[in-house]
């Protein structure tokens, strides 16, 4: 495995590479990545990983400076997983200052975005930026991102960039918790308390099969029921899968989203519902 800092190095590495697999990441690499990493294997002869921690899909306020980042110890985790590992400067991604942006469509002010004004418009931009350095013909990201995943392939679709866009299963703990870098900063009381963000998305799912379709009272309860708990909830949503917008028949693919704080720890989760035809 090869660790290239430098787009110019990167791209005489991979000339003559004729079936690139891509994993974008920002390191601090877990288990719910390397499963990434595997499909990726699955789809090309030459895997590659990024590592970047983007600036700019980091809100003034936010943990760019805190992220955590491990460049030694996500190397050795994908020794014989992957066969290159693109770790960029700053300076070499933004050597001057961004002035072209991605603009992503309106549902990327919804939803996370809501509460991340600029996130999605920062994360489009670098991922365009590293689809057209690395120029792979699959690039794979995980579902645990569902907005981020929808916004990627629509910019894909809509932009006709030459890739196919692979999603990747979220990656649990074994009491459900979703893996995720942000995890690390739970104390001990907050980890336990954590998997019941999935655990209130499983059983808004399982009302849903059982028949309700009061959604605004499904996700008031969920919300109501959370913050009882001592959560600060963002969002708890209920979309179609297609198109992120509030669900409804005929769409019968849902995905129940939420976001929520523990302490001052944002955690995500979502759960796909397939109601019976
Ligand atoms: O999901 C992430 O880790 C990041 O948003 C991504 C896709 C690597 C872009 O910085």
């Amino acid at each position: 495995m090869q660790l290239i800092h430098t787009i110019a190095e990167l791209r005489a590495r991979l000339a003559r590479e004729k079936s690139l697999a891509f994993v974008p990441t920002m390191g601090n690499l877990h288990e719910g990545h390397l499963d990434l990493v595997r499909i990726a294997r699955e789809q090309g002869s030459c895997v590659v990983v990024s590592i970047f921690v983007n600036p700019l899909q980091f809100g003034p306020s936010e943990d760019f400076d805190k992220y955590p980042r491990t460049l030694e110890e996500d190397c050795a985790k994908l020794q014989g997983l992957a066969d290159v590992v693109f770790a960029p400067a700053v300076d070499d991604m933004y050597p001057v200052q961004q002035a072209v942006f991605v603009d992503p469509p309106p549902i990327a002010s919804e939803l996370c975005g809501a509460a991340r004004p600029g996130h999605f418009r920062g994360m489009a931009t670098v991922v365009l930026k590293l689809l057209n350095i690395v120029q792979p013909r699959v690039a794979v990201f995980g579902k645990k991102d569902y907005q981020q995943l929808h916004i990627i392939r629509r910019m894909v679709a809509e932009l006709n960039l030459p890739v196919t866009i692979v999603g990747g299963e979220t990656v649990r703990a074994a009491d459900g918790l979703a893996l995720s870098s942000r995890n690390q900063y739970l104390g001990a009381d907050e980890r336990a308390e954590a998997v019941f963000l999935s655990r209130t998305l499983q059983g808004m799912r399982q009302s849903i099969l059982q028949g309700e379709r009061d959604i605004e009272r499904l996700q008031q309860d969920a919300v109501s029921l959370l913050t009882s708990r001592g959560w600060a909830v963002d969002y708890v949503a209920v979309r179609n899968q297609s198109d992120l917008l509030p669900a409804g028949l005929p769409q019968r693919d849902w995905v129940i989203l939420a976001a929520a704080r523990l302490g001052n720890t944002r955690l995500l989760d979502n759960v796909e519902v397939a109601l019976a035809g």
